[in-house]
């Protein structure tokens, strides 16, 4: 492979990513954890598994920041998940102390890498990669939007009866209790949901979605969700890798998009070789526009609890 991704932390979240790079060939991938061993026994498994997924990337684990050097994209899923009833911000200070030390580790290793974070509260940890790594903000980026988003598609899907495929839709804002789904711009194929659901039906989907991560939380009981997780990571490795520029919703660091200053939001934007190549704004609706300033009070209550 030409390009190498390392995953940081080979929790669920980062073994399933790591795993979903490698067996698409999408780069050569290295997984670290600090557990004694286990990521190192992880990788073996998934290299072993190359002869019969047809796959030649060659992935192992690790304990060592130092197999990672020169890493072009690197993961950081490494933190503690939620346990039922909780919210993701109640993780901000045990995943802050994760997140600092790991971002520098990473970065001593890799100084040209992005840096593309997973772990909750999601948008204070990503802006905790910004200011750690002081990287150009089109490098450091974070997943949540296409999580939410693929939740939303889905719970659409499901009510209409139609594929799944044919769902397009947007979730903008903080990954927490206040995301903005966008209704008016999901359609089936190009016609909106409105032409198939009543209002009263996407308002219940709507609230669904807003709390999508903590009903899979209650049924795991220890734990969050890591399928839809790890394959929306993938699709941004896979749009930088392949310089597809996708637009897709991630947490990208905005400075007056949105009227929003200095804080990492989930916005629409292109995703290619360049890392963040556009923030894309759209036209939203008064209703739309307050939905995004709670949500925005949301994840700078949260950022300002950080001890930067
Ligand atoms: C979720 C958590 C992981 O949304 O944030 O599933």
């Amino acid at each position: 492979m030409e390009k190498k991704v390392s995953v940081i932390g080979a929790g669920h979240v980062g073994e399933l990513t790591a795993f979903n790079i490698a067996s698409r060939d999408l780069a050569d991938v290295t997984l670290l954890d600090i557990i004694e061993d286990m990521p190192i026994g992880k990788g073996l498994d998934m290299r072993e598994a190359g002869p019969v997924g047809k796959y030649d990337s060659k992935i192992f684990g690790t304990n060592s920041y130092e197999d990672t050097a020169d890493s072009d994209i690197v993961v950081i899923t490494a933190g503690k998940p939620r346990k039922p009833g909780m919210s993701r911000d109640e993780l901000v200070e045990a995943n802050f102390k994760i997140i600092k030390p790991v971002t520098e580790e990473v970065v001593k290793h890799s100084p040209n890498a992005m840096l593309l974070y997973v772990t909750n509260p999601l948008d204070a940890m990503v802006y905790t990669g910004l200011k750690v790594s002081q990287f150009p903000k089109n490098k450091v980026f974070g997943m949540a939007g296409i999580l939410d988003t693929t939740r939303f598609r889905t719970f659409l899907a499901m009510e209409i009866g139609v594929s799944v495929e044919s769902l397009q839709a947007l979730v903008l804002g903080g990954h927490g209790d206040t995301m903005v789904p966008i209704p008016r711009y999901a359609t089936v194929s190009g016609i909106p949901v409105s032409h198939f659901i009543s209002k009263e039906r996407l308002d219940e989907i709507i609230q669904r979605t807003r709390k999508g991560g903590g009903e899979i939380v209650s049924y795991l009981k220890s734990g969050s969700a890591y399928y839809a997780p790890a394959l929306a990571v993938t699709e941004m490795v896979e749009s930088i890798i392949k310089d597809k520029k996708k637009v897709l919703p991630c947490a990208a660091y905005l400075e007056g998009e949105y009227g929003i200053n200095g804080i990492y939001f989930g916005v629409p934007i292109k995703l290619g070789a360049n890392g963040v190549e556009e923030i894309i704004e759209i036209d939203l609706t008064d209703e739309e526009k307050k939905a995004i300033k709670n949500s925005e009070e949301a994840v700078r209550n949260v950022v300002n609890l950080l001890d930067l």
